[in-house]
């Protein structure tokens, strides 16, 4: 890993322990896009091989000294609005005088070692000064006094480049910013594929690819958050590009609200962009002001999305997820939301917590329903203050009574949200997102606070931080169940207002930080009705997310296997639930339901005094499985080996940091009859190596067990296995 600038040559180079990211400097200054992928040598000779001038038809010169050359054709790393470039723009401000062309030029660089930390802003981050480079390369804007620096950096062992910007108003004028994205780059166009994932709610981020053709093909999100429908992540990658083979470049935002991602493609080029999204968007920034970007991830491979994901998961489990729960064994938990929904009181809850108890299971979680009067979902959001009609011994005399169990004790809140009907809402009428004589749109009885103020973010900390200090909580679901509408702030006049999407984000983080930093020992999970908020950005302030509200294992396979793209098991909350499934009422056997949760980070979301004894002894034994494979799972590497989006099957493999354990959790989904066997290959193991199938001592060598690969029936629907492998 490292970074280098050729003088002579005028060459920056990043190179990643396969990769190499290479720009350059053009006659008139432009910070160009040279090459990224598959190393190569740091300054190549470039001529014969690269040009910056791209013969363009209908496109103007913008400067008589540099005839032929148009941005229009030019491969660039932060293009700018206004004048022959006709893309998509990373760049877009409009200056005091109402003009809004920026040519922006090279004015400086410098390079060192360690990775900066992003203003209010959630970011990969790097342990010492030698473990990370950094590249900051300043552009001037020929016109104004406005520059941007663009900051590129690597860590060590990761084939990853991080990068934003940061835009600075050095003039005395006022300058709005339209669009400022976080990564922008233009490459030859040989024919691409976009992957990406999409979905809605109960069904997030299933796999979609699509040809690049000619045209803007853009993913986002204009709900205030990433959403349940896109995910702030795109692949470009070879036509054809599977798991293990050709070239993958992923994109992925650490962000959670707005977002644009989009790849641009004409005869010879493709413009992948990442960032906020413009629509709606205007910061105003003030002189001597800066602005800094939310941090693209960009991620190669030249091994297929398998190689792709393995790094994501390595990268965000270890530098971007922090705190105690990011490496600690976290505890098996019961959720009581399907056992009970808003109808329990404290005998339920403890019914649950001792069966759980006997079964191993480590924490109970209380979710929605334990404030106010909250009986269902047309009320008291706001107002946490225990419902002693529930709970006579309040939240304090609950955990108690669960940890003399033996058992932790976990609480839900939804901090973000206001009901109409709540005593903060009659307080507090304009703490929420609204626009003056507008009507205040409503879902699920509920209205957005504005975090872009700090006196409701301030009230968010107190609110929580009593709770949390009343009892022995040693777990905090972070739910949040509704988009925003009405995007505005009381507190903002009408040039501010298009500040609002982002100011909430801010506010959001500042929030997490400041109660994750004071309750440093409480495991946070973060949830929007299920998948809707899970990104990277979350991540970097809990270290797992509940993946979806859908627990029917069928459609969890789906929904794991596609967010595995990006992130890791460890960060995928799991559970097992009743059946018929309370969202698509399919039957599923119990041990399939365990299974695909031990995929993920596993739990329980059901009434255990339901359960038959055969079940409760297979909840006692799928809790001492996970107990034992836990750190496999989490820590080890994945493989995805058959996909349910291409199959009826599916297939994932961990692998243990020190190589020696292998676990493989096999699916058939749908049975088909009379068919045989399906063959499934394992990956990443050591050929000459043997590994011993710890059920049947069977032992393998790993070259058999890649090449040849193991037998598993599919002749019925919902059969589910684990084999577990020890390397002798
Ligand atoms: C949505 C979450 O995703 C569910 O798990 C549950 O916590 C409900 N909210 C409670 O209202």
């Amino acid at each position: 890993m490292h970074i280098k600038f050729d003088e002579k040559k005028k060459i920056f180079s990043i190179s990643t322990e396969h990769s190499s990211y290479l720009m350059g400097l053009s006659a008139d200054g432009i910070l160009t896009h040279i090459y990224y992928g598959k190393k190569v040598d740091e300054a190549p000779e470039l001529s014969g091989v690269y040009t910056d001038k791209i013969k363009k038809a209908f496109a103007p010169v913008y400067d008589k000294a540099f005839p032929g050359i148009t941005t229009a054709g030019t491969y660039q790393e932060y293009p700018t609005f206004g004048s022959t470039d006709y893309r998509t723009p990373a760049l877009k401000a409009e200056y005091a005088d109402g003009t809004k062309i920026t040519r922006l030029v090279y004015e400086g660089h410098r390079i060192y070692s360690g990775k900066p930390s992003l203003s209010g802003l959630p970011a990969v981050y790097a342990y010492s000064g030698d473990e990370a480079q950094t590249l900051e390369i300043t552009l001037k804007d020929k016109y104004s006094d406005m520059s941007v620096v663009l900051i590129y950096s690597v860590i060590k062992g990761f084939d990853a480049i991080m990068r934003s910007a940061e835009i600075v108003n050095g003039g005395a004028e006022r300058i709005k910013l339209y669009s400022a994205l976080s990564a922008s780059l233009d490459c030859y166009n040989s024919g691409f594929e976009l992957t990406y994932l999409s979905g809605t709610w109960a069904r997030e981020r299933h796999i979609k690819r699509i040809p690049v053709s000619f045209g803007n093909f853009a993913i986002d999100s204009k709900r205030g958050a990433s959403s349940h429908i896109l995910n702030p992540f795109m692949a470009l990658s070879d036509k054809g590009a599977d798991e293990r083979r050709g070239e993958v470049y992923g994109f992925s935002l650490v962000y959670s609200g707005n977002f644009t991602a989009g790849a641009e493609a004409d005869d010879d080029s493709v413009r992948m962009y990442m960032g906020i999204n413009p629509f709606d968007f205007c910061w105003v920034l003030e002189p001597g002001g800066s602005f800094q970007t939310p941090e693209a991830v960009l991620v190669y491979s030249d091994s297929g999305f398998g190689e792709m994901s393995r790094t994501y998961h390595r990268l965000y489990r270890t530098r971007l997820c922090r705190g105690k729960y990011r490496d600690a064994a976290r505890p098996v938990l019961i959720n009581n939301w399907e056992a009970t929904y808003f109808n329990f009181n404290e005998e339920k809850i403890l019914n649950i917590a001792k069966k759980a108890s006997e079964c191993g299971i480590e924490l109970m979680v209380l979710d929605d329903g334990w404030f106010g009067k909250r009986n269902s979902d047309n009320s008291s959001l706001g107002d946490w203050t225990v419902d002693y009609d529930k709970l006579p011994g309040g939240i304090d005399g609950l955990a108690k009574k669960v940890n003399a169990l033996g058992m932790k004790f976990g609480l839900w809140f939804e901090p973000e949200m206001v009901s109409p009907d709540s005593e903060l809402y009659r307080r507090h009428p304009d703490w929420c997102l609204h626009v003056k004589n507008r009507s205040r749109s409503e879902s699920r009885n509920q209205l957005v606070l504005d975090l872009s103020r700090k006196d409701v973010c301030d009230y968010i900390v107190g609110a929580v931080s009593d709770i949390l200090k009343s009892a022995d909580i040693s777990y905090v679901k972070w739910d949040m169940n509704r988009n925003m509408s009405e995007v505005g702030s009381a507190l903002l006049d009408g040039e501010h207002q298009g500040e609002v999407a982002h100011r909430y984000i801010l506010g959001l983080y500042s929030v997490l930080e400041k109660l994750t930093a004071d309750f440093p020992e409480i495991l946070f999970e973060s949830c929007s009705g299920g998948g809707g908020r899970f990104d990277p950005g979350m991540m970097y302030y809990m270290p797992q997310a509940w993946t979806s509200d859908d627990t029917d294992a069928v459609e969890r396979l789906y929904i794991q296997y596609g967010t595995s793209l990006v992130y890791a098991s460890s960060m995928m909350g799991a559970h097992v639930s009743a059946v018929p499934n309370h969202q698509v009422g399919r039957v599923t056997p119990f041990e399939m339901r365990g299974l695909a949760a031990m995929c993920g980070r596993f739990g329980y979301e059901l009434d255990l005094s339901k359960l038959t004894g055969d079940e409760i002894n297979q909840v006692k034994e799928q809790t001492a499985a996970y107990r034992k494979y836990e750190e496999i799972i989490h820590k080890g590497d994945m493989y995805r080996l058959l996909s349910p989006f291409e199959s009826d099957g599916a297939a994932f493999e961990f692998i243990s940091e020190d190589k020696s354990r292998v676990l493989l959790f096999y699916f058939n989904i749908k049975g088909t009859p009379c068919i045989p066997d399906r063959r499934v290959r394992l990956d990443g193991l050591e050929p000459e190596m043997y590994y011993r199938d710890t059920e049947s001592g069977r032992i393998y060598s790993g070259a058999v067990l890649m090449n040849m690969g193991l037998l598993f029936p599919r002749g019925a629907d919902n059969i589910s296995r684990l084999l577990s492998f020890e390397k002798l």
